[in-house]
């Protein structure tokens, strides 16, 4: 497992010891610059926090912080990791409560709206048993990211194309989607990822909401 530790990639890890002594482990797949996870993990010391993404650099903010001494905002229960949703490492098998995947982009965004088997398997594969919560944001349309849907083949977006084109396929993974809403510029600046700041301060625009829960 690649770890990235302020801006240093360690190669080995002893992840298992250090999960032990936390309540639950929480995954933010395409964490971005990691401030979900290093805001989380602050507030809820008794939870461990894993960001994973697969550039590095991306990370190195709040992964930075994060080795700080404790007076200057550094945490003990928050890791980054260097991985791609397709190939998640072993590691993580059966660790995660919670995963989230928050308003993701590329290969990432594509999965989430085709249900493409490999990440949908794997967002299953690192669900800790019996039960695990899933949590996906997501949003674009032909008004800003035209080029992307079309480069990508990417659906119109819709609450009724989620439940008739997702649900099943993600059922067929294991993964029972039991919510799908809209959310508001209110909910995304109360979020607090570095994208929902983002997008909850511009135009309002439609960004979607899947709780879904994982049985094994
Ligand atoms: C728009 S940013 C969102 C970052 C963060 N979740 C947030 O809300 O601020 C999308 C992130 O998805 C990551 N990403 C894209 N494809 C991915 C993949 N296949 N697996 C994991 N992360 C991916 C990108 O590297 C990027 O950091």
């Amino acid at each position: 497992m690649r770890i990235l530790k302020g801006k240093t990639i360690l190669e080995d890890f002893n992840f298992d010891k250090i999960i032990n002594n936390y309540d639950s482990v929480i995954v933010d797949i395409g964490t971005g610059n990691g401030r979900f996870t290093y805001k989380n993990a602050k507030s809820n010391p008794n939870n461990f926090y894993i960001g994973i993404d697969p550039v590095a650099e991306n990370m190195t903010e709040f992964s930075s912080k994060s080795i700080k001494k404790p007076a200057k905002g550094g945490i003990t229960n928050a890791l980054y990791v260097i991985a791609a949703a397709e190939d998640l490492p072993c590691q993580l098998d059966n660790k995660a409560d919670n995963i989230y995947i928050n308003l993701p982009w590329g290969s990432l965004l594509e999965g989430v709206v085709k249900g493409n088997s490999v990440i949908l398997n794997n967002v299953v594969k690192i669900a800790k048993p019996p039960k695990a919560d899933v949590e996906i944001w997501f949003t674009y349309n032909n008004l800003h990211e035209a080029g992307e849907m079309s480069r990508r083949e990417l659906p119109n977006l819709s609450v009724e194309y989620i439940k008739s084109n997702l649900i099943p396929i993600y059922q067929s993974c294991g993964i029972d989607i039991v919510e799908t809403d809209i959310v508001t510029n209110e909910d995304l600046k109360k979020f607090d990822t570095q994208w929902s700041k983002r997008l909850g301060f511009g135009r309002a625009r439609d960004v979607f909401r899947i709780k879904a829960v994982i049985k094994k």
